[in-house]
């Protein structure tokens, strides 16, 4: 390197310069002596002034007309037979299944894996996690869940409850059916909680 005088003044128009443009174009791009900082600097607004094209570019609002479909307008009715995507999990909670012997003991194994931690083996929320800080969970047997319909148990487990995250990935909805189940019998099998405010 010998300093700046080698880069200008920019040699663009050919003729006598020939030697010295081939100089300025062997210049390293991310390397320009002291001098060609400023020429990068001066063409940065119109690489970004290039790059906004790609972000404002023409599109539809919903209820616009768009002569490209026969009916004049942007927004399609979906093609029969479309599912959205909740679909199948609606139709997997409506399937609830028959409460059988089998049901109860896969619930109280699916139960022990994924809930006990947290929820305790009686349902108490007096789990290994909470001891350790997490915020208590609800004790299954206080009144207000004894009266919840079971379907709220599906509907924790599939879509988390306040702090407590959703196992709609972990447990299958047969699973959660299961385990609602389960979470039956520990309240049954045990006398009613006293309420308790704080988790
Ligand atoms: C990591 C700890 C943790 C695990 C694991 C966990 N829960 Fe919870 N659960 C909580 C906490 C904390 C709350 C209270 C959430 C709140 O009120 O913000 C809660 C609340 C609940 C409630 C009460 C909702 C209400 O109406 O108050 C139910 C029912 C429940 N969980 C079921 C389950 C089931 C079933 C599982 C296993 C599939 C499970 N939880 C796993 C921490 C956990």
């Amino acid at each position: 390197m010998t300093g700046p005088a080698k880069v200008s003044p920019l040699p663009l128009a050919g003729g006598s310069g020939g030697g010295l443009a081939r100089r300025w174009w062997s210049i390293p791009p991310l390397t320009p002596p002291a001098g060609g900082r400023g020429i990068w600097l001066a063409l940065l607004p119109l690489a970004l002034a290039g790059c906004n094209n790609m972000v404002q570019q023409p599109r539809y609002d919903e209820y616009e007309g768009a002569s490209l479909f026969p009916d004049g307008m942007a927004m399609q009715h979906p093609p029969d037979g479309v599912v959205a995507r909740e679909m199948p999990q609606e139709i997997a909670a409506a399937r609830r299944p028959p409460l059988t012997k089998a049901l109860i003991e896969r619930g109280r194994e699916r139960f022990g894996i994924y809930c006990a931690p947290c929820h305790a083996n009686d349902g108490s929320g007096n789990g290994e996690i909470p001891a350790r800080g997490f915020p208590h969970p609800p004790d299954y047997r206080s009144a207000r869940l004894r009266a919840a319909p079971v379907s709220h148990f599906y509907d924790v487990m599939t879509n988390g409850y306040g702090v407590m995250y959703s196992y709609a990935d972990r447990v299958s909805p047969a699973d959660r059916w299961a385990i609602a189940a389960y979470i039956r019998v520990l309240q049954q099998a045990q006398p009613v909680a006293p309420p308790r405010d704080v988790h």
